[in-house]
């Protein structure tokens, strides 16, 4: 328990000898090599203070070291400095009277402060919280559903992102560790967390399943949560074994896991799609299209892309449909729900050779108004949802840079869905049932779907 409390209270109280170093550090370097009369009487004053909060810095630090969850040289490297910062702050008391000594002793102070913090940070934070390139950007595997590894390229990269921070060799709540199969095999204080084959009775996964405010729940109340997706590819892991060295293919995931695991493969590494520049529309173009009531917006400050949004303009008329062509390059969102025209829009989509994303759910599109869209060299994502469109639509559109389809509501048989995922290998076929990811490539809020 009173670790707990000083666990929480350390990282807090640090900041109060710093704070006050720092400052007396200032007064130092205002009045130069020798004290001016002020700072000489007040000096001594902020170094009492000073070694005060040192030392209700160093308790804390100490008891919560005697908890043992932290990773054994860092912590050690901390906390002798940290006794060693309290130490210099009593020298620097009683050689008062020597300036010369005083000197040195304070930049050897402000030197062991830096470091003692640096680590401190290291120890809270995860070592590279200065970095700036985010750990998610560091490579991630893309997954190969026919070569990758469950564990290595599935798994682990889980556990890594929203689990080891706290269980790793740095820090070992629980006295676990998951950032190696072993570790994770071996289990924690009580004992193994991972009955092979059997998900239900294994503890991490209870611990996974508790309701966010229950104690035990994992990971913690506040800290990044599993979703979804990847709680079910956990468990589609441990109930075939949690074996180390299966690959995706030997455990022939079924149309529930397959789709998570493109899904995964997409979020992980979303394709940059590099849009050649293009020059500025005429605005005067804009301007009709907008008195019809079709929504414009460009897509950044910096190029000239546009989105269009056809949704509040249920009667537009083929000629004013027309009007969008000398945009067409300019094009790449176009929001088309619930459009009734869909004989007419087509063969002007089928010209926006930028187009990058296109919604038609809940319009009148049919099977047949698939094929033409295949000339759109740089479409990535299609909503399709609550539309008639059926498997044998779905089969005619061959379109190299899709990435997400949502089919949703629409006639595609779920359950002849598996001979369609053969024909999109690297495609992520959403057709409900569970939480849809925000698309990467949705670059403007005007083509968000709640809009
Ligand atoms: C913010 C820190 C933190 C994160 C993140 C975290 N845990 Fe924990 N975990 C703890 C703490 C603290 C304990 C010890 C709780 C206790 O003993 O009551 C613990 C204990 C456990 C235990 C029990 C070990 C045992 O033998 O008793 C399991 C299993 C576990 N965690 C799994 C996970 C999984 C799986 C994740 C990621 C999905 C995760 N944890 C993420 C802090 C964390």
């Amino acid at each position: 328990m009173i670790q707990e409390i000083f666990g929480k209270i350390h990282p807090l109280v640090v900041h109060l000898p710093i704070g006050i170093l720092v400052l007396a550090m200032i007064l130092k370097m205002y009045s130069g090599y020798r004290y001016q009369q002020e700072i000489k009487t007040l000096m001594p004053l902020l170094l009492k203070i000073a070694f005060a909060a040192c030392l209700f810095a160093s308790i804390t630090g100490f008891v919560l070291h005697l908890s043992g969850e932290y990773d054994d040289t860092l912590v050690h490297n901390h906390m002798y400095l940290g006794i060693g910062l309290t130490i210099m702050v009593v020298g620097l008391y009683f050689t008062f009277q020597h300036q010369r000594l005083q000197n040195v002793l304070w930049v050897t102070t402000a030197i062991i402060l830096t470091i003692t913090g640096h680590l401190g940070g290291s120890l809270t934070h995860g070592e590279h919280y200065l970095s700036l390139t985010k750990h998610e950007d560091i490579q991630k595997p893309k997954i190969d559903m026919n070569h990758s590894v469950v564990f290595s390229d599935v798994i682990q990269p889980i556990l890594q992102e929203k689990c080891v921070s706290c269980h790793s060799d740095k820090k070992q709540k629980g006295d676990l560790r998951l950032d190696s199969y072993d570790h994770i095999i071996k289990g924690g204080e009580n004992g193994a967390i991972i009955l092979k084959g059997n998900s239900a009775e294994s503890t991490m996964m209870k611990k996974i399943h508790l309701p966010e405010s229950d104690e035990e729940h994992m990971p913690p109340k506040g800290k990044p949560q599993l979703n979804n997706d990847e709680i079910k590819l956990i468990v589609w892991w441990i109930d075939n074994s949690a074996d180390k060295d299966k690959t995706i293919a030997s455990l022939s995931p079924g149309p529930d896991i397959k789709p998570l695991l493109l899904g995964l493969s997409q979020q992980t590494s979303p394709k940059e799609v590099q849009l050649p520049k293009i020059g500025q529309a005429d605005p005067k173009v804009i301007e009709a299209l907008k008195k019809y009531g079709i929504i414009v917006h460009t897509v950044s400050q910096v190029d000239n892309y546009l989105t269009i949004d056809l949704t509040y303009c249920k009667d537009l008329t083929q000629s004013q449909l027309n009007e969008l062509l000398p945009l067409k390059s300019h094009i790449i969102g176009l929001k088309a729900t619930s459009c009734q025209l869909i004989d007419e829009l087509i063969p002007i989509v089928s010209q926006m050779d930028n187009l990058t994303t296109l919604f038609l759910d809940h319009s009148n599109i049919s099977d047949t108004h698939l094929s033409p869209l295949n000339v759109l060299k740089r479409l990535e994502f299609i909503n399709l949802a609550h539309t008639s469109v059926t498997n044998a639509g779905l089969k005619q559109l061959k379109i190299p840079s899709l990435q997400k389809v949502y089919l949703y509501g629409s006639k595609i048989d779920k359950n002849s869905l598996s001979n369609i995922y053969d024909q999109f290998p690297t495609v992520y076929l959403d057709s409900g049932g569970y939480v849809v990811p925000i698309l990467v490539s949705d670059t403007t809020e005007a083509i968000s779907p709640d809009k």
